[in-house]
């Protein structure tokens, strides 16, 4: 594991991107596994920045991403395509018929995830994984206490997820309050894996996740088992490590 320290959530932003860059120049056709949140966002500005000046193209990359909410059409602005059209598909060259998201409006779950496994099997496997980090560890939608052997597979949301949510909704009903995520083991077969972290409400996490055991309670510590794994965090988030 490489802990790649930023100044800041900008820095962290540049370094991730690089990163995102270098496998992109690397193998134009390459598949490229992306998370959405507030983390990340900063990164997909920095990429966008240096396709509009000619440095990247995406016109041959393939993108799958996490995660999804079921129930929720790709316009509805709180959907993870809305929210990856808005931040990247939409601001680069990249074929939008080569982006993947788990299917929200498929309301046969079991079809929904083995459907998507069949498309990262049949794109060939993600080579760079990008990844936030829940305050619980939680990675995707993989939540405390999850088997590590899930692949994508749907989860009941938690009560405090789904309230927390409530703000982003004319009302309680209209909250998804389940979603479709990615699987740790699907997550672990990804050929290189980038975690993006900042912030001082990180650093506990961090630590723990990092660290720590390597416990189902914390998702993201199974990460210590995988041989390219490169944290890229601020000063903040990596306060509590020397
Ligand atoms: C996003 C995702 C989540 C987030 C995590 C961190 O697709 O699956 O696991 O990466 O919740 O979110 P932020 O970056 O908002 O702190």
């Amino acid at each position: 594991m490489k802990i790649v320290r930023a100044k800041d959530y900008n820095d962290m932003s540049r370094k991730a991107a690089n990163i995102i860059s270098a496998q992109v120049i690397m193998k134009p056709n390459c598949v490229l596994g992306l998370a959405t949140g507030s983390t990340p966002i900063g990164t997909y500005a920095q990429l966008v920045e240096w396709y509009e000046k000619g440095d990247l193209d995406f016109s041959e990359v393939t993108t799958v991403n996490l995660d999804e909410y079921k129930g929720l059409p790709r316009d509805n602005d709180q959907s993870y395509y809305y929210f990856m059209n808005n931040n990247l598909f939409s601001k680069v060259n990249i074929n939008l018929k080569r982006t993947f998201l788990p299917d929200g409006m498929e309301p046969d779950s079991e079809k929904a995830c083995s459907d998507y496994d069949k498309v990262i099997a049949s794109v060939g496997g993600v080579d760079l994984q990008l990844l936030g980090l829940g305050h619980n560890g939680h990675i995707g939608f993989n939540e405390p206490g999850t088997a590590f052997e899930a692949e994508t597979h749907c989860v009941n949301l938690t009560e405090s997820t789904v309230k927390a949510n409530q703000r982003f909704f004319a009302s309680i009903d209209d909250v998804p309050k389940q979603a479709y995520t990615m699987g740790i083991k699907t997550i672990m077969q990804a050929k290189k894996i980038l975690v993006v972290v900042s912030g001082e409400d990180k650093a506990a996490i961090i630590k723990e996740a990092f660290f720590g055991p390597i416990t189902p309670q914390v998702q993201a510590s199974v990460l210590q088992l995988h041989n390219d794994v490169t944290i890229v965090a601020d000063e903040a988030a990596l306060s509590l490590v020397k």
